[in-house]
């Protein structure tokens, strides 16, 4: 087995998958299932000085049917519809009996976290991570918080965000920066009523799951590349794979939200299963083996790669690649065991690699 722990502003985790502010972590009870489904590490739902009222419907999968945790969803959930009192007096105390480090999520305003800060310390989180989702402002409530708490300050990036420049300067007042929340507005309409699919008063609301992830790595790789301090990657996190490439763009750990709400507690669990197998396969005693090791490749050279390789051992002949090659370089047939690229017409384009889902082809 390898050494999938992870450490960062003082935090011990026993894995790098974290629960992410959202309904999977509404409250103490949901917190301590996170836990018992595997997670090494617990963020609560986002607190304010006054409940949220949140519209309904606020969720919606991007595609129905079971294809759509493939996709990701919409939401137009606030932050928590409890009040912090409740937070403070009760949900806290019942996450930190799963024994797991806890940070609580806060927002808004530098006075709103200024007043709530020194409370959620009194209650023995571990951390804070503040969300600037709806108001902006990391340098100003950044500084607030460092004034008046003295446990770990995590800032959370959005994508609309300049997000190397914001974490830049607010590197002197916090412990991490955590990146990405949802990308939008976006729109779904359900085609049978004709009516948006969200009840937020534009019908607009958040992206968050799979297709969110290309956007929340090129942000991670961003991040690491512009601070020194500890990044925490969050954005389509579905497997194992998932929390290697989020490493490899410098990620001490990772957070899940969407995923989890797809498919339950126990995805944690199966996520850092997969991370260790991962890192077995592949020779490699810890995360610390390939953290940043993609980094340095991002450095602006682009690349002039010939037509692929593929592992005959690892090919199935399944047909995949020969329907997404546009150039109609690959031939596969099955009955006769045959598998060709034609180099003549192959661009190289990278689109077969890709697509491979037994990972049998790769750049020459
Ligand atoms: C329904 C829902 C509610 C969320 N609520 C919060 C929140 O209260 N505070 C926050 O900082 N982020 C919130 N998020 C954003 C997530 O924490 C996370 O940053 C984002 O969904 C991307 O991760 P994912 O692709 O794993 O879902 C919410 C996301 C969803 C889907």
């Amino acid at each position: 087995m390898a050494d999938i722990s992870t450490e960062f502003a003082g935090l011990k985790l026993k894995n790098p998958i974290m629960t992410a502010a959202g309904p999977t972590s509404r409250d103490g009870m949901a917190l301590l299932n996170a836990a018992a489904g595997g997670a090494g590490g617990l963020v609560a739902k986002t607190v304010s000085i006054r409940p949220a009222n949140v519209p309904r419907p606020n969720m919606a999968a991007l595609k129905n049917g079971p294809i759509g945790s493939r996709r990701g969803m919409l939401n137009a959930e606030l932050w928590s519809e409890l009040p912090v009192e409740q937070w403070l007096e009760r949900e806290y105390a019942i996450a930190l009996s799963s024994g797991l480090p806890l940070i609580a999520s806060v927002g808004y305003t530098p006075e709103e976290v200024s007043q709530l800060a020194p409370k959620l310390e009194k209650a023995r989180v571990n951390a804070i991570e503040f969300s600037t989702h709806y108001v902006g402002g990391h340098t100003e409530i950044a500084k607030a918080l460092k004034e008046v708490v003295d446990i770990p300050i995590f800032a959370k990036i959005s994508p609309k965000d300049n997000v190397a420049e914001v974490a830049k300067s607010i590197e002197p007042y916090v412990d991490g920066i955590v990146g990405i929340n949802t990308y939008g507005p976006c729109l779904r309409i359900n085609i049978e009523t004709g009516k948006p699919s969200l009840g937020s008063i534009d019908g607009y609301g958040w992206m968050s799951g799979a297709a969110l992830k290309p956007i929340a790595i090129r942000c991670i790789s961003e991040i690491a590349r512009a601070v020194d301090i500890p990044v925490i990657g969050v954005g389509g996190v579905t497997s194992g794979e998932d929390v290697i490439e989020f490493t490899m763009v410098g990620a001490s750990a990772v957070q899940v939200c969407t995923e989890s709400i797809l498919k339950g507690d126990t995805i944690y669990g199966k996520i850092a299963k997969q991370t260790d197998d991962w890192l077995n396969e592949h020779g490699h005693d810890s995360l610390d083996d390939i953290r940043g090791k993609a980094l340095p490749h991002l450095d602006g050279s682009a690349t002039l790669a010939p037509p692929p390789e593929v592992d005959l051992e690892k090919c199935t002949l399944c047909g995949l690649c020969p329907k997404s090659c546009v150039y109609g370089a690959i031939t596969v047939d099955k009955k006769e065991d045959l598998f060709e690229i034609d180099k003549d017409i192959c661009e190289a384009c990278g689109m077969c690699i890709s697509v491979c889902p037994h990972h049998a082809l790769s750049p020459s």
